[in-house]
């Protein structure tokens, strides 16, 4: 695991932005060569998202020859409810970069048969020749995409029931906790597992306990992200608060890493 740290979520932001640009250059995408984007929703990606924007806009970086998949969908929210995350990629980033649209896959949460869906997803990504770099972040109890405590850490894309703990923190975006599905469909610890590089970006004090969970801790599915431990190329790219809970010595040691 490779552990940056950065000082505000903005810097770290950044970092992630110009990371993810220079993967997609110098991947030299095609047509029949894309670069595969696993992508996430959540406060955290808003600030990578507009950097990315920004770099498009400027011409440093294309996404002609990118495809994506997003990590998860609520059950029952339709596209257009504001509250989707098919309305957040489209308000955050889709609208504004040059994916062609038949290059975006987003889980349907209004499907009829919601098994089908995830299976003919599953099928998708392998298509594609799978993901070659998943950006994603942590939720406050250590979840990965919408992989609670106690999901199978070799688990694929399904139907996943969210914990009082989530609904009650992603609440915020909705009027009330109620309002907040009790179900989302969610790509699989496994999923992200299989993906070629793994990006997660953490910010705040509200993480601090779930990236201590994910770097220090046991790998365990009671924090999902810990899993990544077993994965050869992850990147956790953190703001300062997020790392408040990490040991003085694990600091110190990936500070002297990223030197060298
Ligand atoms: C949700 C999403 C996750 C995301 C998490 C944290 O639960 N399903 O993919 O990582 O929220 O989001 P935030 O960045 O808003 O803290």
């Amino acid at each position: 695991m490779r552990l940056i740290m950065r000082q505000s979520e903005k810097d770290a932001a950044v970092w992630t932005a110009d990371y993810i640009m220079q993967r997609i250059r110098f991947f030299s995408a095609s047509p029949t060569k894309p670069f595969v984007l696993g992508l996430p929703t959540g406060s955290t990606p808003i600030l990578i998202y507009q950097g990315l924007v920004g770099r498009h806009k400027a011409s440093l970086v294309s996404f002609e020859n990118v495809t994506t998949f997003n990590m998860d969908e609520y059950v029952g929210l339709a596209p257009d409810h504001p509250q989707s995350y098919h309305k957040f990629m489209d308000d955050h980033f889709f609208s504004q970069v040059n994916v062609a649209k038949e290059n975006i896959h987003m889980l349907d949460g209004c499907a009829n048969d919601l098994k089908a869906e995830c299976a003919a997803y599953e099928e998708a990504i392998k298509d594609a020749g799978g993901i070659e770099l998943f950006l994603g972040g942590i939720g406050e109890d250590g979840h990965i995409a919408f992989n609670e405590p106690g999901s199978s850490l070799t688990s694929r894309t399904r139907v996943v029931a969210l914990t009082q703990e989530t609904r009650e923190v992603n609440a915020r975006f909705f009027s009330r906790v109620d309002e907040v599905p009790k179900e989302a469909l969610s790509v699989g610890v496994g999923t992200v597992m299989d993906a070629r590089e793994v990006v997660i970006a953490a910010a705040g004090k509200r993480k601090a306990r779930a990236v201590a969970a994910c770097v220090e801790g046991p790998v365990t599915q009671m924090c999902t992200a810990s899993c990544l431990q077993m994965h050869p190329n992850v990147t956790l790219v953190c703001d300062e608060a997020a790392i408040a809970e990490l040991k003085y010595g694990t600091v110190q040691y990936y500070l002297e890493a990223e030197k060298r």
